[in-house]
């Protein structure tokens, strides 16, 4: 059966301050994780899970992430008549066809709430995904089809979770909730970045989410929150009560490139899950341990 969630937006306008001067010049979406770019995954897995629409909201200097998905004839002609068939396939078999990813800008640094609320007009209104490429999980099934088969369960809003130290809930959106240690959480009430001796619980939220349309409604208020910004949790906020909503316990390793330490481990943990770069990945770690 096809899903019912058909479009996922992906915010991908912010300026990648923590992985500077990397991403001076090229978008922090743009930076590789072994061989692939981070919004490569994380379009790739909303892809697996059968996701029809792709909505990036971007920036300026974002160019790059739509020359990546489009043909780069000129590349494509010269790997072909060098006969490098297997790069050239590598190069063109993720591009979806036209019309199915679209790009809205986000004009003005607001927060990911507003950045979300860009995507409005692009997202039908059934139930939609929302995944910062930032927040890379490496897992057997796709942390996206891991949201929808949750929603299948529970109906209503679910946002991917995990355990944070306590000193860390100042990072992150925190749950209130009365059943932590459960798969399915139920949302009691979101607090976007706590101190953590205010936080109520260290269960903490990664950046996918699978939302009801509703939350426009209340993006549309373009009230401030936490850091004078339009916070995504605080819209999501106002629908515990109204609508189901639940944390996911998502299965697999999650990995915050938006910082170096979590990009390089990203890049070493899926380096040494590949087939043909696990050995020698492994031999250059123990050489430098
Ligand atoms: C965003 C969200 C926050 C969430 C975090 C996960 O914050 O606002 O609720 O916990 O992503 O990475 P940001 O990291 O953009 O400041």
């Amino acid at each position: 059966m096809p899903s019912a969630v058909k479009t996922a937006v992906f915010p991908v306008a912010g300026f990648g301050t923590r992985v500077l001067p990397a991403t001076k010049s090229i978008p922090k979406e743009m930076l590789p994780v072994v061989d692939k770019p981070l919004i490569h995954y994380a379009v790739e897995q909303a892809v697996e899970a059968g996701v029809e629409r792709i909505v990036l909201v971007t920036g300026r200097n974002k160019q790059a992430m739509e020359d990546y998905f489009d043909i780069a004839y000129e590349l494509d002609r010269s790997l072909a008549e060098r006969g490098k068939d297997e790069i050239r396939k590598s190069v063109r078999d993720f591009l979806l066809e036209p019309g199915r990813v679209s790009y809205v800008r986000q004009m003005e640094p607001l927060g990911l709430g507003h950045a979300v609320w860009c995507a409005r007009n692009l997202v039908d209104d059934g139930p939609f995904l929302v995944m910062s490429p930032d927040d890379l999980i490496l897992s057997d099934t796709p942390s996206a089809k891991q949201l929808i088969d949750a929603h299948g369960e529970t109906g209503g809003n679910v946002v991917a979770v995990m355990d944070v130290p306590r000193e860390h809930t100042n990072r992150y959106g925190v749950l209130d909730t009365d059943n932590a240690e459960d798969r399915l959480p139920v949302v009691n009430g979101l607090v976007e970045k706590p101190d953590p001796a205010d936080a109520p619980s260290t269960l903490s939220i990664i950046a996918h989410y699978l939302l009801m349309p509703e939350v426009f409604d209340e993006l549309a208020r373009h009230e401030r929150g936490a850091g004078n910004e339009i916070q995504l949790t605080d819209a999501m906020a106002r629908l515990i009560g109204r609508q189901p909503f639940h944390g996911l316990r998502f299965e697999g390793t999650r990995f915050d490139c938006g910082t170096k330490e979590g990009w390089l481990e990203a890049n070493i943990a899926f380096a040494l899950q590949r087939p043909d770069l696990s050995d020698k990945v492994a031999a250059v770690v123990r050489k430098y341990s």
